[in-house]
């Protein structure tokens, strides 16, 4: 399913419980003025909800619902078990989480249940039953929200016990989970189930960011992102009981790193996130976090918040320029979101989210420029909502993957600065700047609607994916790998033979070392057939060709000579192979090449700095174009007597966008 409202809702998270009851009122005038349609409530309201342990009441709760409700708002129903009250510390520490280092934490924070503890479950559960047996069939109620950006880790007893069960499930024999830790090392294999401990400062750790044991650390990682699963379904089961039909949600982070968001959204109806950039983090890796909340179902998703202005909790919480908050939010448009949310509606009088941006500022009144940019954006996205449900269609499938984030990042050399995202990032860059679309996939996707599939770092090959990816070549396809790649199994043990182990056939290649270089060290890379030099950095492969023809030689070190680049033909397909981090010229030229050799299509001919994206169905193709250089930036000659949806406008050769400038083309099919 691609369609889950019938207008673009825009609202977002609405605390009217942190106010008195004479601002209700206020709140709904002004939300009316900013066409604001919906609202995320009950979000973090356990404690008002049973402020005991056998009493509950829904008073306040009632109001709030019936207000929207009568006002005809689309409500967002949370389920508040993000943050415990405090009754049930006191009478049940067990509810506690216990740290990295050990310690049980005592009542504070949000985010504070052990996913284990069985009383948090029960109580969980519980509430999520009340609330759908009260608000379920409430048919202002558009969408469950089961508790708040899920994650965190536990490492107390019971999750310790937990971790055991997980574990016998997965490995059936203490031999096989010695096997697969390899705990012949240092001695330490285990024989009975109870010796295995998490691994946490107190055992394996080596600060928080290592490990002694990766297949440990690995698993453990696995086992933390099912438990909190495990909590989201229940209360999902819980609500589907009741109410069978309302779509269920939970917020999402972007490349957060602790939850396997892939195996999330196969439980999800439908993906929500919350959209977060720091003032310096690059367009394209917001664009490109939206491809992966998109690429998790496949589906258009949420924006379940944003900031209208500014935040509170990066180090350095700039405002949003003028338009820029409009611009980003046709962005995540663009890229598959159907709502428009922020964080929150009215800013808090307290607490650390006091200096966190709202629609209604602590001024109190709408005169504010916050205000009049967001009743802009309001009234333009109620004219829009032909686009919900649109899908983008793209030809590059660039590969995503938890267990390899987590493993990379948790191996023990060959660099500390081997970074998955910004690795991920980096090739997802080049096709961002060409405005072609990629779509971000998990291992197991189908890959054979793309021309390219793009697996850097795939440092971990998992039973079933060297199948997958050689198929996928040898009837065609066209990858790229790099460095990195086809190094470790499921649990972080070398493939043997030869790097990049699964992948050597199909890149025709072997790599004898790999070389780390220091930031301020680089390889100088020469390409074959192109009058171009330039550097390579982070690490380098030594590579020996088997099928393969090389596309660039380094030039410097004791390996010069050696191919740094290489392409080797596999069945009716190709792979490419890069051996070393190029830098951008030199990495773009041999894109610009692999973009010919595939026949790969960008979302409109014309070389432009301006975003443009296309999502489309049977009926219409919506091109959203977008400035967010600060140098003003011609129109593409496509786009030349075309209308502006958002404004009418009709766009002439004239027409230069000035930063955060937007627009949207639509072309009907017909
Ligand atoms: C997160 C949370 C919200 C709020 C915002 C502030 O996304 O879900 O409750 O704390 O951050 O940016
Ligand atoms: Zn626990």
């Amino acid at each position: 399913m691609t369609k889950f409202f019938d207008r673009i809702l825009f609202g977002g998270d609405y605390n009217p419980n942190q106010w008195p009851k004479e601002i209700w009122e206020e709140d709904i005038r002004i939300f009316k003025k900013a066409s604001i349609n919906s609202a995320t409530v009950n979000v973090f309201s356990w404690a008002k909800i049973q402020p005991s342990e056998n009493y509950y009441d829904f008073e306040e709760l009632d109001q709030i619902i019936d207000r929207l409700s009568k006002e005809g708002f689309d409500i967002v129903l949370a389920t508040s078990t993000a943050a415990l009250p405090a009754w049930m510390f006191k009478k049940y520490p067990e509810v506690a989480r216990t740290d990295y280092d050990g310690r049980r934490h005592k009542f504070g924070q949000r985010h504070n249940a052990c996913p284990n503890s069985l009383v948090y479950q029960k109580y969980a559960e519980r509430l999520a039953t009340k609330l759908a047996e009260r608000y379920g069939e409430n048919p202002q109620v558009s969408c469950w929200h089961i508790n708040n950006e899920y994650g965190g880790e536990c490492y107390c007893e019971n999750c310790e016990k937990a971790f055991r069960v997980w574990l016998k499930d997965k490995y059936q024999t203490i031999e096989a989970v010695n096997k697969a830790w390899n705990m012949e090392f240092w001695g330490h294999t285990v024989y009975e189930w109870d010796e295995i401990v998490l691994p946490n400062a107190l055992s394996e750790g080596i600060g928080y960011e290592k490990t002694a044991f990766a297949g440990i650390s690995i698993d453990y990682r696995r086992f933390n992102s099912d438990s909190l699963l495990k909590n989201y379904m229940m209360e999902r089961d819980a609500i589907r009981k009741i109410d069978p039909t309302t779509p269920i949600t939970t917020n999402l982070m972007g490349t957060f790193k602790g939850l396997d968001y892939f195996k999330w959204a196969k439980e999800m109806d439908l993906v929500s996130w919350d959209n977060y950039p720091s003032y310096n983090t690059p367009w394209s890796l917001v664009a490109m976090t939206h491809d992966l909340m998109r690429g998790l179902k496949q589906q258009p998703f949420m924006l379940m918040e944003q900031t209208p202005s500014q935040q509170n909790w990066q180090p350095y919480n700039s405002l949003k320029k003028p338009g820029q908050m409009r611009a980003q939010s046709y962005q995540t448009i663009a890229h598959g979101a159907d709502t428009i949310q922020y964080f929150q509606l009215r800013r808090s009088v307290g607490a650390c989210e006091k200096f966190h941006g709202a629609v209604i500022e602590h001024v109190g009144h709408e005169d504010t420029r916050v205000f009049r940019e967001t009743a802009a954006l309001g009234a333009e996205l109620a004219q829009l909502s032909d686009i919900i449900g649109t899908q983008s269609q793209a030809q590059v499938a660039l590969i995503f993957d938890w267990d390899n984030y987590w493993a990379l990042e948790y191996t023990s050399g060959p660099t500390v600065d081997l970074k998955y995202v910004e690795q991920i990032h980096r090739y997802y860059r080049y096709f961002y700047e060409q405005n072609i679309a990629v779509d971000l996939v998990p291992v197991d996707a189908d890959l054979s609607k793309y021309k390219l599939v793009a697996a850097p770092v795939l440092y971990m090959i998992k039973e079933g994916m060297q199948e997958r990816l050689t198929d996928y070549v040898k009837k065609g396809g066209s990858l790229l790998t790099t460095y990195m790649s086809g190094i470790v199994d499921q649990s972080d043990n070398v493939h043997l033979g030869g790097y990049p182990g699964p992948l050597r056939e199909l890149a025709g290649i072997w790599v004898e070392e790999i070389d780390a270089l220091a930031p301020e060290q680089s390889n100088g890379v020469s390409l074959v057939n192109e009058e171009l030099t330039g550097t390579s950095n982070l690490v380098s492969d030594l590579i020996h060709l088997e099928t393969a023809e090389a596309l660039a030689h380094y030039t410097s070190n004791f390996y010069a000579g050696m191919p740094a680049v290489t392409k080797n033909t596999f069945g009716e397909g190709t792979v490419y192979y890069f051996g070393g981090q190029l830098e951008d010229q030199l990495q773009d030229q041999l894109f610009k090449m692999i973009v010919e050799e595939t026949g790969i299509t960008p979302v409109i001919k014309e070389a432009t700095k301006l975003e443009v994206a296309c999502r489309e169905n049977a009926e219409a193709k919506f091109f959203v174009i977008i400035n967010f250089h600060e140098e003003a930036q011609p129109l593409p000659e496509i786009f030349v007597g075309e209308t502006d949806l958002l404004t009418g406008e009709v766009l002439s050769s004239e027409t230069k966008l000035a930063q955060y400038t937007t627009y949207i083309v639509k072309e009907e099919r017909n």
